[in-house]
């Protein structure tokens, strides 16, 4: 009888240990999404997520390996076990809780709408963008939001990756686009090829929609892993790694 409570104890002790149950892991990520993620000229994975998460697998005590995965399929490839987590700028929402297991979040951008300089648009609304080509990436909020809110007025133009929405945008086939704020910051306001301009307010509601910041995903009964993820952003943000690489994509 005392052997046997003795053992429960070990159980339990064991159970609510979280690092002695993570080992090393893949992470799927959606490329390019710059500043977040990206290639340098050399093809070595970058950005705010990248090196982020390489704090955090470092902080864990384990080796992480990304996985490149179009973000059509990246829910999908998660569930399939090509990887066990996923990085990659994905916004914390309650449709993605119903598939899965989110960390805390680690960053929390507004969506702007982003438009060449010389088109004028006024406040976004279905008055303003009526007749007009507005562009997205498939399968993000972004998507979800302009296809509700403008589907019906506009023609939404939806792209598989962010890169190829702005090579449109750079040949004068869109009128604008929704976006990620630091993406469409990096990717068209810095760009070189064209002129671009923020159109309105940068947008953060409905929740429903922008949800509650950028946060890793797991695979729902993976809670140790999210578990010490947590603990390692938390560890990373008390000690100042978290604002050193923070500063190094976003400026003080
Ligand atoms: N934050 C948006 C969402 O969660 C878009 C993220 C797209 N990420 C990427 N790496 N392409 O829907």
């Amino acid at each position: 009888k005392q052997l046997l409570s003795l053992g429960m104890i070990g159980a339990t002790l064991i159970a609510g240990s979280a690092s002695a149950e993570v080992r090393d892991i893949r992470i799927g990520v959606d490329v390019p999404y710059e500043p977040m993620e990206f290639r340098t000229p050399d093809g070595e994975l970058t950005g705010f997520d990248i090196e982020l998460g390489n704090a955090m697998c470092a902080e864990i005590g384990i080796q992480c390996e990304w996985v490149v995965q179009g973000w059509d399929g990246i829910i999908p490839g998660l569930q399939a076990r090509k990887y066990d987590a996923i990085m990659s700028s994905m916004t914390i929402n309650e449709q993605r809780r119903e598939q899965v297991l989110f960390s805390d979040p680690y960053i929390t951008p507004p969506s702007a709408w982003f438009a060449p300089a010389d088109v004028e648009i006024g406040t976004p609304s279905d008055v303003t963008l009526e007749g007009l080509t507005l562009g997205v990436q498939r399968g993000t909020l972004q998507d979800n939001y302009v296809t509700d809110m403008y589907g019906d007025v506009a023609d939404v133009n939806r792209y598989a990756t962010a890169d190829d929405m702005v090579l449109d945008m750079d040949s004068g086939r869109l009128d604008a686009a929704f976006l990620d704020f630091p993406i469409g910051k990096s990717t068209l306001l810095e760009s070189e090829a064209g002129d671009y301009k923020v159109v309105g307010k940068k947008i953060t509601e409905p929740k429903e929609y922008f949800g509650e910041g950028f946060g890793l995903a797991f695979r729902q009964r993976d809670k140790e892993l999210a578990a010490a993820f947590n603990e390692a952003l938390a560890t990373l943000q008390a000690d100042g790694t978290y604002d050193e690489i923070h500063a190094r994509y976003f400026g003080e």
